[in-house]
């Protein structure tokens, strides 16, 4: 079944986030950040007492949890852990959560369930156009450089009014392009067929004008605008 599925890659502090939700609603699509699903996960993996390295159980924590989108909200177990997962504690787990092929691969059936639920659907992370849907209509990797992406961590940070160092910021960015890029499984690249978009002399306005423009260059499957 062709789906009218934007996909949206890049590493941390790109702009996916805010670039896709916006866009996500210019086109009255839906809006999934896989980031939040990994980021719940690994939330109740910690929550649970187990150890985050032993990927049996970490599946087993995974396969059983019940994760709900609604309205920008994110609810795990129907909870609403949509502060809690932005946590540095979450932060620094995710990775080696993430990197779990049978993490993985519960989480690919769930993203693809949602895809077939939504009339369109925009859908940002680190292998959707390269794994979850390689056969995407649109696909785009953000990338920034990452100085750029370290600025504005530190102050989305600041606005949480956790004040870090600009230095610390930028290795903790570095350090997660290592981990998400050198993995096995998945890991972050740009798809060959990805429109690539440096966001970093860009504002988000601008980053969202360059996608729907070639969104509507290239128009839905059975959708009417
Ligand atoms: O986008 P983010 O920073 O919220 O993502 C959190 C982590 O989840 C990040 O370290 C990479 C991982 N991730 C992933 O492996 N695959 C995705 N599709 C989305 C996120």
């Amino acid at each position: 079944m062709m789906r009218n599925v934007v996909a949206i890659d890049g590493p941390a502090g790109s702009g996916k986030s805010t670039v896709s939700r916006i866009a996500a609603e210019r086109l009255g699509f839906t809006y999934l950040d896989t980031g939040a699903m990994y980021r719940a996960l690994t939330l109740r993996a910690i929550k649970s007492g187990i150890s985050l390295e032993d990927e049996k159980r970490v599946e087993q924590v995974v396969a059983s949890a019940n994760l709900e989108f609604e309205n920008g909200f994110v609810l795990l177990d129907g909870t609403d852990v949509t502060k809690e997962i932005r946590s540095n504690q979450v932060t620094r787990h995710v990775p080696t959560v993430a990197a779990y092929p049978s993490v993985r691969a519960v989480m690919l059936v769930k993203q693809r369930l949602l895809a077939d639920n939504s009339a369109g659907i925009v859908m940002e992370g680190r292998d959707i156009g390269t794994v979850v849907f390689p056969d995407a209509r649109w696909k785009f990797y953000l990338d920034a450089k990452p100085e750029v992406r370290a600025k504005r961590r530190q102050k989305e940070l600041e606005l949480q009014g956790k004040e870090r160092e600009f230095g610390a910021v930028l290795e903790d960015i570095l350090k997660r392009d290592k981990e998400d890029s050198e993995r096995q499984t998945a890991p972050l690249r740009r798809a060959s067929d990805a429109i690539l978009i440096d966001t970093s002399e860009l504002s988000i306005n601008e980053t969202v004008e360059k996608i729907i423009t070639e969104i509507e260059s290239k128009k839905p499957y059975a959708v009417s605008w």
